[in-house]
C-alpha cells in the first residue's frame, strides 16, 4: 500500500526535477513535491509546460516492484501501462468535481491526456509524463485548476469553467482527491493485470470510432482508432494493413483541433 508524503512549495524549477534530486538521493516511493508554480515546468517530448499560480503541479516517486512482491517479468511487461492508469487516476479525480452532464464529456486521450470534449474540438485539462530513471519513476501531473488572469482562449480548458457554479475547489482539495485517486489506482495496477482497467479506459476514450493520424518514428499511420488493448496499444483499422498495434507516437484525432 503506497502511501504519500507531501512537501508544498511555493516557486520550484519542476516538480519532476525536484523529486529526480530526491530520488538521486535515495528519498522513499510516495515522495511527492507539489508547487503553486514552476518556472521551468516541462510536459512529454520536452514540451514547455506553462505552470502559473491557479494550476496543480505534482510529482510523486514511484518505484514498482521494490517495495511490493510483484514477478519482475510480470512489471516490465505491464509498466507501458502505468501511465495510462495514471490518466484514469486524474479523470476520477476531475469527475469526482463535476455534475454528471459535464462530466460525460471528461475523456482520456491516449496514453493519458486528459480533454474535455466539445463538438468540433477537445481542450486539455490535464498533461501527465512518466519519467524513468535508474533509481525509480518520476511520475508528474499537471492539471488546469483555475485560469490565470491573463488568459486568452487557447487549447486549455480548468476545472473552475466546468463546476456548475463556476465555484472551484482548491488547488489543495484538487491534489489531496488526485492523492486519494492515485493511491487506490496505483495499488490496484500492481496487484491486477492492465485488463482490470480497460472497460474504463476505452469507454472514456475521446479516439474511439475516429479517424485517427499516429506520427510514430519518421512516419506517419492514418486510420480508426478501434480501441486499446490489455497491454495498452492503440488497436488502429488502415487502409493497407488491417488492424495493427501502435506502442507509441502522437496521436491526433482527424477533423477536431
Ligand atoms: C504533457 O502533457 O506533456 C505532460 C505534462 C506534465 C506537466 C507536469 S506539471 C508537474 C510536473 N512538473 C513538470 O515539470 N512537469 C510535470
Amino acid at each position: 500500500m503506497i502511501l504519500f508524503e507531501v512537501t508544498r512549495f511555493g516557486e520550484v524549477d519542476s516538480t519532476n526535477e525536484h523529486i529526480k534530486r530526491l530520488m538521486a538521493q535515495g528519498a522513499p516511493e510516495g515522495t511527492v513535491v507539489i508547487a503553486e508554480t514552476q518556472t521551468g515546468g516541462y510536459g512529454r517530448r520536452g514540451h514547455v509546460w506553462s505552470s502559473p499560480q491557479g494550476g496543480l503541479y505534482l510529482s510523486a516517486l514511484l518505484r514498482p516492484g521494490v517495495y511490493q512482491v510483484i514477478d519482475q517479468a510480470d512489471l516490465m511487461a505491464k509498466l507501458p501501462t502505468l501511465s495510462l492508469a495514471c490518466g484514469i487516476a486524474v479523470r476520477r479525480t476531475a469527475v469526482g468535481f463535476l455534475a454528471p452532464r459535464v462530466a460525460q464529456d471528461v475523456k482520456l486521450k491516449w496514453p493519458n491526456d486528459v480533454v474535455v470534449q466539445t463538438e468540433a474540438a477537445y481542450r486539455k485539462l490535464s498533461g501527465i509524463s512518466l519519467e524513468g530513471t535508474a533509481e525509480g519513476l518520476c511520475l508528474g501531473i499537471g492539471i488546469n485548476v483555475v485560469p490565470p488572469s491573463s488568459s486568452k482562449a487557447g487549447k486549455e480548458v480548468y476545472l473552475a469553467e466546468l463546476t456548475c457554479s463556476g465555484e472551484c475547489p482548491s488547488v489543495e482539495k484538487v491534489s489531496d482527491a488526485l492523492l486519494t485517486e492515485l493511491g487506490a489506482i496505483y495499488n490496484t495496477w500492481l496487484d491486477q493485470p492492465f485488463l482490470h482497467f480497460l472497460s474504463e479506459y476505452n469507454e472514456h476514450n475521446v479516439m474511439s470510432g475516429r479517424r485517427v493520424s499516429i506520427q510514430a518514428g519518421q512516419g506517419t499511420i492514418e486510420g480508426e482508432f478501434l480501441h486499446i488493448d490489455e497491454a495498452g496499444r492503440m488497436m488502429i483499422r488502415t487502409e493497407d494493413h488491417g488492424v495493427i498495434p501502435i506502442v507509441s507516437g502522437e496521436a491526433h484525432v482527424l477533423g477536431i483541433s
